[in-house]
């Protein structure tokens, strides 16, 4: 079955390819339009679809639109509220009803060919717990997602045996653990939907003063659901005005942050401990936009009663894409797959990159293994981008699409934030040889997607500061040589070179754009931001004067 995977109704616009149970393609929509998530989360933004992802995933497998036999929508409007009938206060309840049911007639537009009648909508949380049970390599699991809003919902909690999940809770709207987060990310100043890290980043400079407050406000029922009352924020901080990239904080907000994360955590325990009670199974998958919280992953990794902890690396909407798609091909009986990498969107081949190279008239050269290449720039302390393979699915740049710095100068993490552009307080993570975590890092290992943090030994605290937030924790991505040879192979002759298995790692692109996707992002991105070096397919492009 060939079926083709679609989110559009909130944020995130996506689409993945699901051939014969196999994932073969999935990328988010701001890769290809270069509009950072691909548009603001309003009712009306509701009927446009990611065409241009879309598209790209059926010329990745050389299909037509008309090839399809089904294609999966992560939203079901016969869930929806009926018109007038508003669950939130946007008023516009109605018209993001009316759009979903006429999305098999805007995807026909955008994609000729397309037969209306092939669209099945797929409940939102079933999309998103489809990402996480179908794709994880368990043959049974827990399942849990949290998000900010489906149809009418905002959670759901099951079980998955052989494909098939039983749903055994879900805590219908106003309440939302996702909603809780984004009303703190708005009055702290941030891009709500959108900046949720970074109040997850902020929390490490606060203390949870008012816990015992939050802890009456949002509360587990005993029935795998919970409750969030109306917040006042104002009552904990002042509100902060919304200012991209950059924000005014101070010891009240951070503590506010940390009173919210310390909350989640909590809350999330909860309900971990409840879902175990029930199933008695061993993993917990997750998605869900809560599920990219690796603060609260952690926790759950090490005080919950699960022995492992999947999260779907897109866990956000955009992973609804491709949960909708391997929902709809197992209700159909193929056999799905788990997902192997989130490596999953465009790649070119060197011929293709070379083009680009001679178009835009630039001096680079192909050193006989860019791995080594780019590992000699970076023990001389050069900033180098890193354009290799398949771009990444999901939030997190794991080597494909990445940034890379030497670990051991502390300063590495203002110059990245420099060149990014972004606030001071945000961390930037380490990558390092999966056969040298351990020593090194204390948490869950492997952990190939970036989802937990983990807490640096103390030898080597100052060996790798730049990698190292104000609490001593680090999102570590380990590297597998088996999955990723080249980026192994860069670590492994950076190791050689400084005594040090850590690179720094953090996304290719600048404040507020999308990751670096195609050979002339990664042109433009090194053209505007003060990088010394870029490692582009088997290319190297140097900055003239540079280290
Ligand atoms: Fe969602």
């Amino acid at each position: 079955m060939r079926v083709l995977g679609i989110n559009a109704v909130f944020h995130d616009p996506a689409a993945a390819l699901v051939v014969d149970g196999q994932i073969v393609a999935a990328a988010e929509e701001e890769r290809f339009s270069r509009r950072k998530h691909g548009k603001r989360p309003v009712p009306f933004s509701t009927w446009e679809v990611p065409e241009l992802s879309a598209r790209w995933c059926l010329r990745q497998a050389g299909l037509e639109p008309e090839d399809l036999d089904a294609v999966a929508y992560s939203y079901d409007p016969t869930l929806a509220p009926a018109l007038g009938q508003d669950i939130t206060a946007d008023g516009w309840e109605g018209m993001r009803t009316l759009y979903a049911w006429r999305a098999p007639l805007f995807l026909q537009t955008a994609l000729p060919g397309l037969e209306p009648s092939s669209v099945h909508f797929v409940p939102h949380h079933l999309a998103h717990a489809a990402s996480a049970h179908l794709a994880a390599p368990y043959a049974s699991s827990a399942v849990l997602v949290l998000d900010g809003r489906g149809e009418r919902a905002s959670h759901v909690a099951g079980r998955s045996v052989g494909g098939d999940l039983d749903v055994l809770a879900s805590q219908l709207l106003p309440h939302s653990l996702g909603l809780f987060y984004e009303e703190a990310t708005e009055h702290l100043g941030f891009l709500r939907s959108s900046d949720e890290y970074k109040v997850m980043a902020l929390a490490s400079y606060g203390q949870p003063v008012h816990l015992e407050e939050m802890r009456r406000l949002v509360r587990t029922t005993g029935d795998g659901g919970f409750v969030v009352e109306p917040i006042e924020w104002g009552a904990f901080a002042k509100r902060v005005p919304y200012r991209a990239g950059s924000a005014e904080w101070d010891a009240q907000h951070a503590n506010l942050a940390a009173t919210v994360q310390v909350r989640l955590e909590e809350v999330l325990l909860e309900l971990a401990a409840w879902l175990h009670h029930q199933t008695g199974e061993r993993a917990l998958t997750m998605a869900g936009g809560v599920a990219l919280n690796c603060v609260a992953n952690s926790r759950l990794a090490a005080e919950s009663a699960f022995d492992h902890i999947w999260v779907q690396p897109a866990a956000g909407d955009a992973g609804t894409a491709l949960g909708a798609a391997l929902h709809v091909a197992h209700a159909l009986g193929d056999s799905v797959g788990p997902m192997r990498t989130a490596a999953l969107g465009s790649s070119f081949t060197d011929d293709e990159i070379e083009a680009w190279l001679i178009t835009a008239r630039i001096d680079y050269e192909r050193p006989p293994d860019i791995a080594e290449a780019a590992a000699e720039v970076l023990a001389a302390d050069g900033v180098v981008a890193w354009f290799q393979g398949r771009s990444e699915f999901g939030p997190r740049a794991l080597g494909h699409r990445s940034l890379s710095a030497h670990p051991g100068h502390a300063r590495n993490l203002e110059r990245l934030n420099d060149v990014k552009g972004r606030e001071q307080f945000r961390p930037v993570a380490p990558m390092v040889l999966l056969d040298r975590a351990a020593e090194i890092f204390e948490g869950p290992i492997p952990s190939p997607y970036m989802l937990f943090t983990h807490t640096v030994r103390p030898e080597w605290l100052d060996r790798i500061p730049a990698v190292i937030h104000v609490d001593k924790s680090a999102r570590v991505q380990t590297v597998d040589p088996v999955e990723e040879p080249l980026v192994a192979r860069m670590l492994e002759g950076f190791a050689r070179r400084t005594g040090v298995p850590v690179v720094v790692n953090t996304s290719l692109n600048t404040a507020g754009r999308p990751m670096v996707d195609d050979p002339r992002d990664a042109l433009e991105c090194f053209g505007s931001a003060p990088v010394d070096a870029l490692a582009l397919g088997p290319f190297m492009i140097r900055r003239p004067g540079a280290r």
